[in-house]
């Protein structure tokens, strides 16, 4: 099938390089000349796991192709996915949807034929309904169709999730519409993922909705972490074993920073805006214990520190949104040392993947090529995102022994197993767990 990808971002790219993957010619349209270009290099202006291997691979067989002109897709394609960026506004009032109205309203009056536009950005509910009427107002042919197909990927596992998805929900209202998705997505089916077929809203309910879920599960095991301190019981545990009983599940249920605030802020004020008064109670709840994951982290670094962190350098392990992501955008862990650099400390920045980036919003921080150099000289050392060389690497805390000036690990994410890190005479200090000592 011939398919384009309007904005070739995070989602978008890793998108067409799985379309291209599962058969289809793909075009990828990228407003950015620059990122538009070291695409069709097959050169990944961000990293994500796989996603390069795929991107040199499909670029170098003709199969996918990038442009910055919309009409070169218009005339190419039948089907266009829409993946540009839904920012969350300034004012912290619902996502800012420029974007997306624009893609489509610059679309849709260049297309010649039938066609299916199928949005996969994560929008505000009731957007479709504004883009229906877009359609309705400037196609210049019959049968252009709008599909929701909301994205679930995990960042990280962008290009593993688009090839393998847990479910694929598609929102729409005609046979055509229902004939494009099950064409499109074929290969993908024949693996036995399943197709959720439903209306639009319904489909824009559900992202919103999965979003929320695991904001709130985060947000809930947080708060037992808080309570877990109060009395000196152990979150981990809790976790576990409430986790074991499958009504529960303890997928997603591990506490630390986290979500991020995309997650759930735009939900929880559209619900208010509708005027569904108990979802907005509650979401309001779960968002505010989100937005205090931060702090949270910060009264427990100062009490491992043993008081303020003025003056302090810190060992700061991960500034990417998550593993497998050089993305730091409405990054928790970012958030964090930037709090802390406030606060007066130097933090000095080790990631595997995310130091340009964040050098390039903060140049003013410490940098280092290693974890062991960040780690040389700090008075304690931050655990903020989970990649496996700073979790799995049993090396790691009897190397850095003695490179540290007060060995005290703050682990903001409860992902290390302690055992390694005691054995080589580290203090370890999660959330909601009693400080362990060797
Ligand atoms: N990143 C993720 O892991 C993820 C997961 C699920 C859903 N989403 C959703 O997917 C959407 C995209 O997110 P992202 O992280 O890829 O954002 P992004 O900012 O990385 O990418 C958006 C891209 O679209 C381009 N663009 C904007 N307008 C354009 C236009 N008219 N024509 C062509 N290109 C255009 C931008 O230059 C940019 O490169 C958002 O709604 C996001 O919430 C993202």
């Amino acid at each position: 099938m011939r398919v384009s990808v309007i904005g070739c971002g995070h989602l978008g790219a890793p998108h067409a390089v799985a379309m291209a993957e599962i058969g289809h010619e793909v075009i990828g349209v990228e407003s950015d000349p620059g990122r538009c270009e070291a695409l069709g290099n097959g050169i990944a202006p961000f990293f994500e796991e796989g996603f390069e291997d795929l991107l040199v691979r499909h670029t170098a067989s003709g199969r996918l192709r990038f442009t910055t002109d919309l009409r070169e897709a218009a005339d190419f394609a039948d089907l266009h996915f829409i993946a540009v960026g839904t920012p969350l506004r300034a004012d912290g009032h619902g996502y800012d949807m420029t974007q997306v109205i624009e893609a489509v309203r610059s679309l849709v009056p260049l297309l010649n034929r039938p066609a299916t536009i199928v949005g996969r950005s994560t929008v505000m509910v009731g957007t479709v309904e504004r883009l229906q009427k877009i359609i309705d107002a400037d196609a210049r042919v019959a049968n252009v169709e709008l599909v929701w197909n909301p994205e679930f990927l995990r960042e990280g596992h962008a290009v593993r999730d688009s090839l393998l998805p847990d479910r694929i929900v598609a929102g729409l209202t005609s046979r055509q519409a229902r004939e494009a998705v099950e064409e499109v997505y074929a290969p993908i089916l024949d693996h036995g993922v399943g197709l959720i077929l439903t209306d639009p809203p319904t489909a824009e309910v559900i992202k919103s909705a999965a979003n929320a879920f695991l904001t709130t599960k985060i947000s809930f095991i947080n708060a037992i972490a808080e309570v877990c301190e109060y009395v000196g019981a152990d979150v981990n545990m809790v976790a576990h074993a409430i986790g074991v009983d499958r009504r529960i599940g303890d997928g997603g249920m591990r506490p630390g920073i986290g979500a991020g605030p995309k997650d759930v802020t735009d939900f929880t004020h559209r619900v208010g805006e509708l005027g569904a008064r108990n979802a907005h109670g509650f979401l309001t709840a779960v968002d505010s214990i989100n937005a205090d994951r931060i702090p949270a982290a910060i009264r427990l670094i100062e009490r491992a520190h043993g008081g303020p962190i003025d003056g302090r350098t810190i060992a700061f392990l991960g500034t990417a949104f998550k593993a497998g992501t050089s993305d730091v955008r409405d990054s928790p862990a970012l958030r964090l040392a930037e709090r802390l650099a406030e606060r007066g400390a130097t933090p000095v920045i080790y990631d595997p993947e995310a130091i340009a980036a964040t050098r390039e919003l903060h140049p003013e921080f410490g940098y280092a090529d290693t974890a062991e150099q960040a780690i040389t000289d700090a008075d304690l050392v931050v655990l903020a995102t989970e990649w496996p060389e700073f979790t799995a690497d049993p090396e790691l805390p009897a190397t850095t022994a003695d490179l540290v000036r007060h060995r005290v690990l703050v682990d903001v994410r409860n992902t290390v197993e302690p055992g390694p890190w005691l054995a080589a005479g580290w203090e370890v200090w999660q959330l909601g767990r009693r400080p362990q000592r060797p």
